[in-house]
């Protein structure tokens, strides 16, 4: 769990150019998925490459606490024994999801239609996060929660002893929420019907169907109608993770903005609903190519070489582009900051619920070292000072949020004096490398 340790205070001084190759960890929504997944086919799947954050070692343990053996080999491959759909057993302690909405909604979603009961809870990020988006949907296949005021953990679940299917159409972009409502679907009898407006992450779906579930996806009016059929035996699977394009992101963005720098990030997934950020990135005019095209695991993969960008210009990022960087605005700001002109970001109210409001953190800290900021509600515009032209020099508080850690410590490579951050601990719910890879490259970035 995070945000429960020390503070670590981080500092990032202006760095020379950074060069080399940056391997980063497994997908965090990939291997959250693989260990539920697993845990709900019926035998043993073995899984390599999968991110040993925070986030995803919560959801681990809570698998097991729903009756899965989960087990991890010396060389990082891991083993998950499932139970079956509609196997869980009722955990005997509250399940402790740590930072990540993703791992409650999700696991959430998994027991809501059987007839056990659990209590979740988090740390003070997440407790602060709304579950409602979940709680209402899972409600129709007859589950109960009962939680704090305004729909926060902790909260109980009591799954549904006869579910029923549902048809839902996901009111926000939120691939958990469509991700909660299948994994709810699983264990019930008939279609279940999942309708969203616009497409999100797609790696449940992807990943149902490798297991052996019957689930589709078509585009009608009313969006992508994604139908699965209840009751499936999942046939356990071999999984090798990819590495995150989230994750991804920070040195791709630490070495547009850094003088003389020249990275190579390689097999990155770039499945469209993940990889909007390196588009805006080469629309803004960032020297980032993709070389080594190819495809892994029915994924589109490839390995991003990226150079320090000296004329970057500000945009106006696409709205349909949103649900596919959702993580990356934060660092999107950054880089901002050192195009000349405005980057214009509209449609993205759902900045606001995540690990933190991440318009208000960011904005915070971007006005702190010197750059200007407007915003309201679901929009934001970062005013670009140019390169060489980033103050610097400010403290920015991190509230528990990895993401902004990371933004903030990648701005500070290319200011004119240092950037801090209260506490850089939350980087290991997603990054847990982070410090060392990013010195291996050439950055500077102590513990203060
Ligand atoms: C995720 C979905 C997104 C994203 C999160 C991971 C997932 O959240 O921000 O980091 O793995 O399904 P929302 O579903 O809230 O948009």
């Amino acid at each position: 769990m995070s945000g429960h340790g020390t503070p670590i205070p981080m500092t990032s001084a202006t760095c020379g150019p950074l060069s080399g190759e940056a391997h980063v960890p497994g997908d965090k929504s990939i291997s959250h998925r693989s260990l539920i997944l697993g845990a709900m086919a019926v035998g043993e799947t073995v899984v390599t490459g999968l991110l040993e954050g925070e986030d995803v070692l919560d959801t681990a343990k809570a698998m097991r606490a729903f009756g899965a053996e989960v087990t991890r080999d010396d060389d990082g491959t891991w083993h998950i024994h499932g139970v079956g759909v509609g196997g869980f057993a009722e955990p005997e302690n509250v399940i402790d999801c740590g930072n990540s909405g993703t791992g409650v909604r999700l696991i959430m979603g998994s027991m809501a239609s059987s007839p056990i009961t659990a209590t979740f809870t988090g740390d003070a990020s997440l407790n602060k996060r709304p579950m409602a988006r979940v709680t209402d949907p899972i409600a129709l296949f007859g589950a109960q929660a009962v939680g704090r005021a305004g729909g926060r953990l902790p909260m109980t679940i009591v799954g549904a002893a006869d579910p029923v299917p549902v048809r839902y159409v996901v009111p926000v972009p939120s691939a958990q929420v469509k991700s909660a409502v299948l994994l709810a679907g699983l264990n019930a009898p008939g279609q279940t019907v999942v309708i969203e407006k616009e497409a999100t992450r797609d790696h449940t779906e992807r990943m149902l169907a490798g297991f052996g579930a019957e689930i589709t996806t078509e585009q009608t009016d009313e969006g992508h109608v994604i139908t699965l059929t209840g009751r499936p035996e999942l046939k356990p699977q071999t999984i090798i993770v990819p590495r995150d394009p989230s994750s991804a992101a920070f040195p791709v963005c630490a070495a547009i903005i850094t003088p003389g720098s020249d990275v190579l990030v390689p097999n990155i997934g770039l499945n469209p609903t993940r990889a909007g950020l390196f588009y805006t990135l080469q629309d803004m005019g960032a020297d980032l190519t993709f070389e080594n095209m190819r495809e892994e695991g029915g994924e589109p993969v490839a390995d991003l070489r990226a150079k320090f960008s000296p004329a970057l210009k500000g945009i106006e990022v696409p709205p349909a582009r949103a649900a596919s960087m959702i993580d990356e605005y934060p660092v999107l700001s950054v880089v901002a900051a050192y195009a000349q002109g405005d980057t214009v970001m509209r449609g993205v109210k759902e900045l606001r619920v995540k690990e933190s409001d991440r318009i208000e953190a960011m904005a915070t800290g971007l006005r702190l070292n010197g750059v200007e900021v407007e915003d309201g509600p679901d929009w934001w515009i970062v005013k670009g000072r140019g390169h060489g032209n980033v103050p610097g020099g400010a403290t920015c508080a991190s509230h528990l949020d990895h993401r902004i850690a990371m933004s903030f410590l990648v701005m500070g490579m290319a200011s004119q004096a240092p950037v801090s951050v209260d506490d850089g601990g939350p980087i290991a719910t997603s990054f847990p490398i982070f410090e060392g890879l990013m010195a291996d490259l050439g950055a500077q970035i102590s513990r203060s």
